[in-house]
């Protein structure tokens, strides 16, 4: 199962830009991926021959139709759900704040919702905003060791009261794979909805709605090789007993009662082919075994990608460890890196993380500096007030050059030999 990493490459176009003299690192992936030549042509194609809007007697609007139910066909293997359990919107953090108010509405003063130190705001604040129809946020600690949520505090905080458990598959900032199977049956236990923010680990992990078990998940195709924007899936029972606020037209079957006004359809062609994309990296990297399923595709694909990815993630964290006065955050163990994705999240002794991502860029080299929204850690390990962290993220199409060019960046920013 080995990923064909110069295929991978020769799909994307912009991984052949150049910054002062430079070829471009991308090691930005976290805040959004680069996309594949296919993404680009679906979204062109979209508008050149379907562009409509939906449920119209006319060719183009058919064909936004077919194209709609086929990009939900993609999506429902990319989750493991059925297509009618899934719904677009412009970007997660809008998707979950209509979703929070939808079940705001049927909670009562007093009802618990659980939330973490560990994750994006963006599963944080819409969850908080109940707070005004009297829901008491519960946030659940971290163990500032590692970066890994403090179960003993997450099973002090589910309550018979908790309504909802709202936790991320793995931390945006420090890369923490978070224990989602065991925190979903401990939400369950407690009578108690379990909402995953799987934007971060969708890259990097394959999503099994039925295996985990979850009420809802939300995903950012933007951050999986496809255009801006987000899909959530609902247990269809919950899909159909929530109540969404919607226009009064609009119908009540699923998915389009969560589908409020008219989608960016032209994205939703290229979230298609970002999930045949996927596919195809699984198909090339189980050559040889026929003509597989796009479903079996993608679990080859989240394989190789998985471990071309450990593989350069090794190699960078054992070099960002030897940088004198290099403080990381977040697990650097490697015999725990399976509770890890390729992200990882560093300071400097004598520079901020501003200006060490400024002087990387100069170099080609993007990576990231602040908080990246992951604002309950930055505070909880006192680096908010100091430029937070500076994060640099590894994706499939990284390579080991790329890895060694930053290493050497950063040791010639800290005046060590590079
Ligand atoms: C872990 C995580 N959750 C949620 C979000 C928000 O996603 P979106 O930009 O689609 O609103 C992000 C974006 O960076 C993220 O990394």
């Amino acid at each position: 199962m080995k990923l064909d990493l110069k295929w991978v490459r020769a799909q994307f176009p912009s991984l052949k830009q150049t910054v002062n003299g430079h070829p471009a690192a991308y090691l930005d992936g976290p805040a959004g991926t680069q996309v594949p030549q296919r993404v680009i042509d679906a979204v062109r194609d979209y508008y050149e021959h379907s562009n409509a809007n939906t449920c119209g007697a006319f060719a183009t609007s058919r064909r936004s139709d077919a194209m709609i139910a086929s990009a939900r066909a993609a999506m429902a293997d990319f989750f493991n759900c059925a297509p009618d359990e899934l719904y677009f919107g412009p970007n997660m953090t809008t998707l979950t704040f209509a979703l929070a108010r939808a079940i705001g509405r049927d909670l009562q003063p007093g009802d618990e919702i659980v939330v973490t130190t560990l994750d994006h705001d963006a599963n944080v604040a819409p969850w908080r905003a109940l707070e005004e129809r009297g829901a008491v946020i519960r946030q659940v600690d971290i163990r500032q060791e590692d970066c890994t949520l403090d179960m003993d505090d997450l099973r002090r905080k589910i309550t018979p009261r908790t309504r909802v458990v709202a936790v991320g598959y793995a931390s945006n900032a420090v890369g923490t794979i978070n224990p989602v199977e065991e925190i979903i049956r401990l939400a369950h236990d407690a009578g108690a909805l379990a909402f995953i923010d799987a934007v971060h680990s969708a890259p990097h992990c394959p999503i099994d709605v039925r295996a985990l078990d979850c009420d809802f998940l939300a995903c950012s195709p933007y951050k999986f090789f496809g255009p801006h924007m987000g899909c959530v899936y609902g247990n269809r029972e919950h899909l159909l007993r929530f109540r969404p606020y919607k226009v009064r037209p609009a119908t009540d079957a699923l998915p389009d009662r969560w589908e409020t006004g008219t989608q960016t359809h032209e994205c939703i062609a290229g979230v298609e082919a970002a999930v045949d994309y996927l596919a195809e990296v699984g198909r090339r990297a189980s050559a040889g075994q026929g003509d597989i399923p796009r479903r079996e595709a993608l679990l080859s694909a989240y394989r190789a990608i998985r471990q071309h990815e450990m593989t350069l993630a090794t190699r960078m964290i054992e070099g960002l460890l030897q940088i004198p006065g290099l403080r990381f955050f977040g697990i650097s163990d490697p015999a725990r890196f399976t509770q890890r994705v390729p992200t990882v999240a560093v300071r400097f002794a004598n520079h901020t993380p501003l200006e060490a991502a400024t002087v990387l860029g100069e170099r080609g080299i993007f990576t990231w500096d602040g908080n990246y929204y992951a604002l309950n850690l930055t505070e909880r390990l006192g680096v908010e007030q100091d430029g937070g962290f500076l994060r640099i993220g590894i994706v499939h199409y990284n390579t080991t050059e790329e890895v060694d060019h930053l290493l050497s960046a950063l040791r010639e920013l800290v005046g060590c030999e590079a």
